[in-house]
């Protein structure tokens, strides 16, 4: 059913929507996919480049079906959330295997994959192909709450409220420009430190519009982060850096850092040319990591004993490897 608030939607898209944004040109599932991927934790202005980048690299379905998750988590380098990259790997592989490389058009499908919930389904379905499907990402979820008015409870109760009015709410037609509109929407006017009333195309109708800005979910919480110490020996030479393939699962896995202080890799502090140290400090979404480098400089590369993926790497090939960001930007420098 049409309703007024999905066609107000509509009309602003069409007259001020961000429409051209690299995911709106050129639709395919598999760019839609790999966009709002991308999208789900990180914002529109970081996403563009990397998307970019991406998208030049495996423009396709095919393009990206021999890829290895090395390869990925490489070109992921300094987006964070690398899980996204390792289940954009493991669905690539699911499609090729048991849907013949082509990017499945079902809703119960797409929802099977590896990092694919119900609104980043909901957002395929409705981008990609047309259908009329809602979606619940953050954004969403405000201007939902703001509209109908819909009060904080249990957690669970909230979501499935949500879910309802989301459903609801939604275009019969034009599916396409409601659900990029009320994305944009949420991030441009109606946004979580301001609801900017004035220009917003619901302001008629809107439960909150124009009252002051309401408490709880909607206003993003400071969260104080936990604290974790980091411990790493950074050995390099002139061209060669010592890396090894995290194997954690909790953060960073799969991705190449220096060693860790009390990993049992033994390296002999007296044969270093030179050393330094360096303290950074670095947030994850649940964490505050709170890291130490001892940065050795050796003349030339040493063997390493240790059953796990250890290596000299050649600093030019830095980039075709997955490193997570503060590391990066330490390995650059030297
Ligand atoms: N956030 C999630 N999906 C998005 C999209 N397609 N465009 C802009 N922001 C988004």
């Amino acid at each position: 059913m049409s309703n007024n608030f999905s066609e107000k939607i509509i009309s602003w898209y069409l007259e001020k929507g961000r429409k051209d944004l690299p995911w709106r040109n050129n639709i395919s599932p598999y760019r839609v996919w790999i966009s709002e991927i991308m999208l789900q934790q990180t914002q529109v202005k970081t996403v563009i480049p990397y998307f970019k980048k991406f998208i030049e690299r495996y423009p396709d379905i095919d393009s990206i079906s021999q890829a290895s998750e090395d390869e990925l988590l490489a070109i992921w380098s300094g987006l964070g959330f690398y899980k996204r990259a390792q289940n954009i790997f493991k669905a690539k592989e699911i499609i090729k295997n048991d849907f013949s490389n082509k990017f499945p058009d079902k809703f119960e499908e797409i929802l099977m994959l590896p990092g694919i919930g119900r609104s980043t389904a909901g957002a395929i379905m409705a981008i990609a192909y047309k259908k009329s499907y809602p979606i619940l990402d953050a954004n969403v979820k405000r201007v939902i709450t703001r509209y109908s008015g819909i009060d904080e409870f249990s957690k669970t109760k909230l979501d499935k409220a949500l879910w309802l009015e989301s459903t609801k709410l939604k275009a019969d037609k034009k599916i396409f420009e409601y659900t990029q509109g009320v994305m944009d929407l949420g991030a441009t006017v109606c946004t979580a430190k301001n609801m900017n009333c004035k220009n917003c195309p619901l302001n008629k109708e809107c439960e909150s519009a124009f009252k002051s800005l309401n408490k709880g979910l909607l206003l993003p919480k400071s969260k104080k982060l936990k604290k974790e110490k980091m411990d790493y020996v950074l050995a390099y030479t002139l061209d060669k850096i010592l890396l090894i393939k995290r194997d954690k699962k909790r953060f960073w896995q799969s991705l190449w850092v220096p060693i860790e202080k009390n990993s049992g890799i033994i390296i002999d502090h007296s044969k270093a040319e030179s050393i330094n140290k360096i303290n950074i400090s670095h947030k994850l979404s649940h964490l505050e990591l709170v890291i130490s480098v001892s940065l050795l400089k050796f003349k030339k590369p040493f063997d390493v004993l240790s059953n796990s993926e250890v290596y000299w790497i050649n600093k030019i090939d830095i980039d075709n490897i997955g490193v997570p960001k503060p590391i990066k930007d330490i390995l650059v420098t030297l």
